[in-house]
Parts: C-alpha cells; sequence; structure tokens
C-alpha cells in the first residue's frame, strides 16, 4: 500500500509525528511541504489527489490548519474522496460509508495522539459496499 501524503506549514509538525511514529512502516509518497516557511496548501492536496486518482498511491492524508482547504483543493480531482476528520467516529465512518481515498486533518484542531488514532482507524477500516456505493454512484453521476 502506497499513501501519498502531504502538508503545508501549518500542518507540517503533525504530519512530521505522523511520518516518525504511526506511518514509520508505511511505503510513503511524499509530497512536501518539508518545513513550517509559509506556503499554498493546493500545490500539496492537488499532487496527493492526483496521485490517489491515478492509483500511484492506494490512499493519501493531507495536513493543514483546519483540513478543510486540502479538502476543498483534492475534491476536485475527479475520483478522490476527501474526508476531514477530527475523531476516530469520522475515521471509522469516512472509510466505511464514505470510500474516503484521502484523509484531511487539522493540524491546528487535532493533537498528535489524535491524528495518530484518526490515521490508524482511517487506514485500517474497510468499505461497506452495498447501498453506500449506489450513494457514492449517483455523487458520480454528477462528475467533478
Ligand atoms: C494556513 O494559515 C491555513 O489557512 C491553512 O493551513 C488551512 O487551514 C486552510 O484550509
Amino acid at each position: 500500500m502506497n499513501i501519498a501524503i502531504g502538508c503545508d506549514h501549518a500542518g507540517y509538525p503533525l504530519l512530521q509525528t505522523l511520518r516518525e511514529q504511526t506511518l514509520a512502516e508505511q511505503k510513503l509518497l511524499d509530497m512536501g511541504t518539508h518545513d513550517t516557511k509559509r506556503t499554498d496548501y493546493p500545490r500539496y492536496a492537488l499532487a496527493v489527489a492526483r496521485a490517489v486518482a491515478s492509483r500511484e498511491a492506494t490512499s493519501g492524508i493531507l495536513v493543514c490548519g483546519t483540513g478543510i482547504g486540502m479538502a476543498l483543493a483534492a475534491s476536485r480531482v475527479r475520483g478522490v474522496r476527501p474526508a476531514v476528520c477530527t475523531n476516530e467516529y469520522m475515521a471509522r465512518m469516512a472509510r466505511a460509508h464514505n470510500n474516503a481515498n484521502v484523509l484531511c486533518l487539522g493540524g491546528r484542531v487535532v493533537g498528535s495522539g489524535v491524528g495518530q488514532d484518526i490515521v490508524r482507524v482511517f487506514l485500517e477500516t474497510e468499505f461497506e459496499g452495498g447501498r453506500h456505493a449506489d450513494r457514492l454512484a449517483i455523487i458520480d453521476e454528477q462528475g467533478n
């Protein structure tokens, strides 16, 4: 499993913790940024989203200040289903019901402990399919 990761300056500290701990054993595709110098989140969101859409990566993890900007940008890439999650329940449902393939976290919203739990649950939860797949198909009919 390849996981594409990206962050902006506000997300860098949390992503750095994730990279060193929860993601230490994972094969990562690192799209940057690599420090806390101010930068523009859409660049990293689009790079991660494109890697997921092209199947270079199985899933993606994006971190900015709130996770919201990353999700807005990533959602513009067809086939990408970003989800902002602030707790484990949201992470579980984002996978089980929404088949989310890009997790968006707020580095200024969740602490490193909660952030690590969210990532762990997101990566270990399978999509349930069935009626949830039918609902996602309605979204896909709309195009991007
Ligand atoms: C950067 O200050 C902040 O706007 C960004 O990280 C993100 O939270 C946007 O959604």
